[in-house]
């Protein structure tokens, strides 16, 4: 199915959520390769939600073979607090449509422990996996101020952050791909707007409680810093109940920048993979 429209650098049109998954799929079969040649290894984080589940059975069944698995690493942007095995868990959905189906060696699988009895010690826990495979110091642990809650006062200063707390540096990029879905209020990852986890420089994971109405409600979250550092960031987003928010974030401007989905960055650039419907495209 031929692609309808090459919007600009950072955002392709695709026909239908098939097509989406298609285009993502030719992409990373690229990126692995390349990475591969490069660096001996391909580092990707996953999505949590339902719309990548086309990609990873895409990527399970007929690209399976063109992805040397061996060499692939891969970790979440976010997993949600909930009983190993529930449906409801992102590693759960990679697994059962696409690790599961693949010959990547289990250590190659970093899951964040969503079972974990305490989210912030999640949180710690993931984060240190992440400093220690990325051969990063392991600086500032531990010091968690109370868990994060969309819906705070944007200017809430969470007690235990220092207000000159450091910022992250990140001397080189982290994983080579980090895919990012995209909700109808303009969250990715378990980053929502008006939570005071947007402004957070330091960490590199976060425990945090999704708004009011959304559940699960605890979750674990890469943040804004640790998401750009990936070298390049995928956003799929396909439906029509996706077009509102997405009109937006390409329209930029003050609403745009209240979406946690606008401000994310990363070294080579974001690519938004939308279909017709998303986008507002007539289908082909
Ligand atoms: C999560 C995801 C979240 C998701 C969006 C889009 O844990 O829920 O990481 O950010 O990508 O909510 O979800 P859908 O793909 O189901 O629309």
């Amino acid at each position: 199915m031929p692609r309808i429209a090459r919007v600009s650098s950072e955002m392709q049109v695709h026909a239908d959520p098939p097509s989406v998954a298609e285009a993502a799929a030719e992409i990373l079969v690229d990126a692995a390769a390349d990475a591969i040649r490069a660096r001996g290894r391909f580092t990707i984080a996953l999505s949590g939600g339902s719309t990548p589940r086309l990609l990873y059975e895409r990527l399970a069944g007929e690209h399976a073979g063109r992805i040397d698995w061996p060499r692939v690493n891969v970790f979440w942007g976010d997993e949600r607090c909930v009983p190993e095995g529930s449906p409801e868990s992102n590693y759960q959905a990679a697994h059962d449509a696409l690790l599961s189906r693949v010959p990547i060696p289990p250590g190659n699988v970093h899951r964040v422990r969503g079972e974990h009895p305490d989210p912030h010690g999640a949180a710690v826990e993931y984060e240190r996996m992440l400093k220690r495979f990325f051969a990063f110091p392991a600086a500032n642990e531990g010091r968690f101020s109370p868990v994060y809650g969309a819906g705070r006062p944007a200017d809430a200063t969470p007690s235990g952050l220092r207000p000159e707390s450091q910022s992250i540096t990140f001397s080189r990029s982290t994983f080579d791909v980090i895919l990012l879905g995209l909700g109808e209020d303009g969250h990715t990852a378990s980053l929502f707007p008006g939570d005071p986890i947007l402004d957070e420089k330091r960490h590199w994971v976060y425990a945090v409680k999704a708004p009011r109405g959304v559940s699960p409600s605890e979750r674990i979250t890469l943040t804004l810093p640790a998401i750009a550092s990936a070298e390049r960031g995928i956003f799929l987003v396909t439906g029509a109940n996706k077009r509102g928010v997405l009109d937006a974030i390409r329209a930029g401007g003050d609403e745009a920048s209240r979406l946690p989905a606008a401000r994310v960055t990363t070294s080579r650039g974001v690519l938004w993979l939308a279909d017709a419907a998303a986008a507002g495209y007539p289908s082909a």
